[in-house]
């Protein structure tokens, strides 16, 4: 056997695969490799096994073409197994990168219907965490997705069946002669060796990691016992997974070994193929070269150029605080904004929204398709915690929440960079006849999206982040028409007010909850009663507030589903684009938790974690009468108090409705009371 190895290590790029049970895999390299490959990965000229390339929400799996014989002993107990792989992610930042990539054993070859960025290639919405599944994968996760726990964002985890490792521990190694613990970063762009070591007796399965510069480690990163006999098939394929998310990423395998019953043979390290370059050293000799022209060159340049400096200097401005340093990778360049979206061409419009407008653009050097939203702002006051806060929000990526990608600062301007969203802002599906509508299965989706997104600002992440501008114009469709909300806690910033005299209230007419408007207060319960109006919209296909005709012809979209609910026909108040194409008990629900959303007692309404409960069926929806909704007494909303005192900081699509609020509040009055 020792010969065996011997002769196989000898020979480079070459797969031995023996035909007794034993199997066992080398490859030092790739180049003449038969390997089954789908998605975006493939093997460079080199020999280097790429994963993923430059393109981005994409996926890459590279597998054994043949099924390994894991065959089970007579006792029912899986074969030990070992394998060793050398690994190495490139991205375009230095400090962002994503997702990771995973080493796995599948029943198939090429995990079919598996999704790209958070979920790896391996798993999709559906099979996630399903014990059919049969997956075993080590994962090497650069992002921290808080949908499965992600302990932070560089770790490495042992994860079966589904994406919420079974185990994971930051990646880093255990030092032989001292012990102490040594960080690693995934994402360094330096290869780095795995070992995973299963020992079916014992039943534990091990996970090491070590730059390649140092053996293995004595002890290992990762240890798990458990019984891997019920995961694994007697025929199983094994190979890699990696997907990329929002960012250019490279995911590169270097060399991999693979052994059953056994020690995975060594790489032969030298011999593995090299990585592309990555700046370094092609251009110290530029510099050795070229330095002394280029100094000469650029001290004319200075002297000749100093006006054009200058005045370039004020065009690209930039606020910078102390404080921000640590938000570097957050921070993205006015100039490079600028060049992104041409100027800021009305051509690259989006649109103008609440606190300001927003433009399409792409980054000059990484290529990324973005959102960029210029919000004009004096104040200082509350920009360090709003920063600070929004820069931890995207540090998550929540499958519901647009992906914010960092923030610019200039004077009395702040501007937020967005992941870009191809199918634009919900509400053009909805009203004023939309050309293209969305089915009720796709709006039922929507709802559950944004409340899932809703509850986890809420509730999951670790400070509570009030949304203060539920609506429809707010929440954006991604290319797969998953909904994504927007401007998170951006009305935060206004609402410290520049005035102190006054109260200003920021939000939007028809979604602010009466006490909001009252004491200026946002909490999470007129997060909810926003949402109330959402649903409702949704539902209905009309705005909360309908401008009809004259001036006293406002309807309240609240008062007349109120009023079809107490007639005993709530379904009657859909869309009438839904057609017949509508769940009717899913419809009612919708209608009903929203009228309960729009409670005017707060204490009354829900809070978003019920919400998503009611809408998951998880739990079913209470009697309206039991919350003091009785068809002879209305307690929704708006009330005239809560219209006095009123006082809107920002234009908003309801402004129409806003200058006509005296005789909203009267017909609210009238028809509410
Ligand atoms: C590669 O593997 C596939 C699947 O086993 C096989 O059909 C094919 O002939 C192999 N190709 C080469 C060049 O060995
Ligand atoms: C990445 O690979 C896919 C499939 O091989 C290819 O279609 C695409 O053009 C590649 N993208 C880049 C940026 O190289
Ligand atoms: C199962 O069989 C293997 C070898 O055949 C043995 O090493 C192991 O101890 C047995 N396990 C149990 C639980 O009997
Ligand atoms: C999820 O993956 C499974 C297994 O590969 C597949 O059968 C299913 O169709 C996928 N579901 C979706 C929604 O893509
Ligand atoms: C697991 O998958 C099977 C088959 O695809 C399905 O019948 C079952 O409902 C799924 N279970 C869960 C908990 O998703
Ligand atoms: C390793 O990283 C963690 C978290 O980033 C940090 O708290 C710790 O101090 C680092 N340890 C060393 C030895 O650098
Ligand atoms: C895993 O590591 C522990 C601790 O170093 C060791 O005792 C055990 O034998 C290892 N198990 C395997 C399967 O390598």
């Amino acid at each position: 056997m020792a010969m065996f190895f011997k002769l196989v290590t000898l020979l480079p790029f070459l797969v031995s695969l023996v035909a007794s049970e034993d199997t066992s895999i080398i490859y030092n390299g790739f180049r003449s490799a038969n390997l089954s490959l789908d998605g975006i990965a493939e093997i460079t000229s080199n020999g280097l096994l790429k994963l993923t390339n430059d393109t981005r929400q994409h996926k890459g799996h590279a597998f054994f073409p043949n099924p390994i014989n894991f065959k089970k002993s007579s006792n029912g107990t899986a074969p030990s197994f070992s394998t060793i792989f050398v690994f190495a992610i490139i991205s375009q930042y230095p400090t962002l990168s994503g997702h990771g990539i995973a080493f796995v054993i599948a029943p198939t070859r090429g995990l079919p219907g598996a999704l790209p960025s958070q979920y790896l290639g391996l798993f999709n919405e559906t099979n996630n965490g399903n014990a059919t599944n049969h997956v075993v994968a080590i994962e090497l996760d650069t992002i921290q997705s808080s949908e499965f726990a992600d302990i932070n964002d560089n770790h490495v985890g042992i994860d079966i069946n589904g994406l919420k490792s079974d185990r994971s521990a930051p990646a880093g190694y255990y030092a032989d002669n001292s012990g102490g613990f040594r960080n690693l970063s995934l994402i360094s762009g330096h290869p780095m060796q795995v070992w995973v070591d299963y020992d079916g007796v014992q039943k534990q399965i091990n996970v090491t990691l070590a730059p390649t510069n140092i053996g293995k480690p004595k002890v290992p990163l990762v240890s798990l016992s458990r019984d891997l006999s019920p995961i694994i098939n007697d025929n199983m394929y094994i190979g890699f997974s990696s997907s990329t998310g929002s960012v250019l990423s490279n995911h590169y395998v270097l060399g991999w070994s693979f052994k059953i019953n056994g020690q995975a043979p060594d790489l032969a390290l030298s011999q593995l193929p090299k990585l592309p370059r990555i700046g370094g050293k092609k251009r110290s000799i530029f510099l050795t070269i070229g330095l002394p022209v280029i100094i000469v060159g650029l001290v004319s340049l200075a002297i000749s150029g100093l006006v054009y400096v200058v005045r370039r200097k004020r065009k690209f401005a930039e606020l910078l605080e102390d404080w921000e340093v640590d938000y570097g990778t957050h921070r993205f360049k006015f100039k490079d904004l600028y060049i992104a979206t041409r100027g800021f061409r009305e051509k690259e419009l989006l649109g103008t929204g609440g606190f300001g407008r927003v433009y399409r653009g792409i980054l000059p050097t990484s290529k990324i398709e973005v959102a960029v939203k210029r919000v004009s702002h004096e104040s200082r006051q509350g920009m360090k915690e709003f920063v600070a806060e929004i820069v931890s929000i995207g540090r998550l990526r929540h499958r519901n929440l647009v992906p914010l990608l960092g923030y610019c600062r200039r004077k009395g301007e702040l501007l937020l960079v967005y992941d870009y969203m191809p199918n634009g802002s919900l509400d053009k599906y909805l009203f004023n006849q939309p050309e293209v509508t969305l089915s009720w299965n796709q709006r039922f989706r929507v709802l559950k999206g944004v409340a899932s997104g809703l509850f986890y600002l809420h509730e999951e992440w670790e400070q509570v982040v009030i949304h203060r501008d539920v609506k429809a114009s707010n929440v954006l469709l991604d290319g797969e028409l998953n909904a994504r909300l927007g401007d998170f806690g951006l009305a935060r910033l206004y609402d410290h007010g520049t005035d102190p005299q006054t109260t200003h209230v920021v939000g939007t007419l028809g979604y602010l909850a009466p006490e909001h408007a009252r004491s200026g207060k946002a909490t999470r319960s007129t997060d909810v009663f926003a949402f109330g109006a959402f649903l409702l919209e949704v539902a209905c296909g009309r705005r909360p507030i309908e401008p009809r005709g004259g001036p006293n012809e406002d309807v309240l979209l609240v008062d007349w589903v109120f009023s079809h609910w107490s007639r005993g026909e709530i379904l009657e108040a859909r869309d009438p684009n839904l057609g017949t194409d509508f769940v009717a008990e899913e419809l009612e629900l919708v209608l009903k938790l929203g009228l309960m959303c729009s409670h005017s007692e707060p204490a009354a309404r829900p809070s978003m974690r019920q919400v998503v409960q009611f809408l998951e069926g998880d739990i079913p929806l209470p009697e309206l009468s039991s919350i003091g909704i009785c068809a002879t007494g209305l307690t929704f909303g708006h009330n005239k108090e809560g219209f006095t005192d009123f006082a809107m900081s920002y234009p908003s699509s309801m402004d129409k409705a806003f200058s006509h609020s005296s005789s909203v509040a009267d017909s609210l009055l009238s028809g509410g009371r």
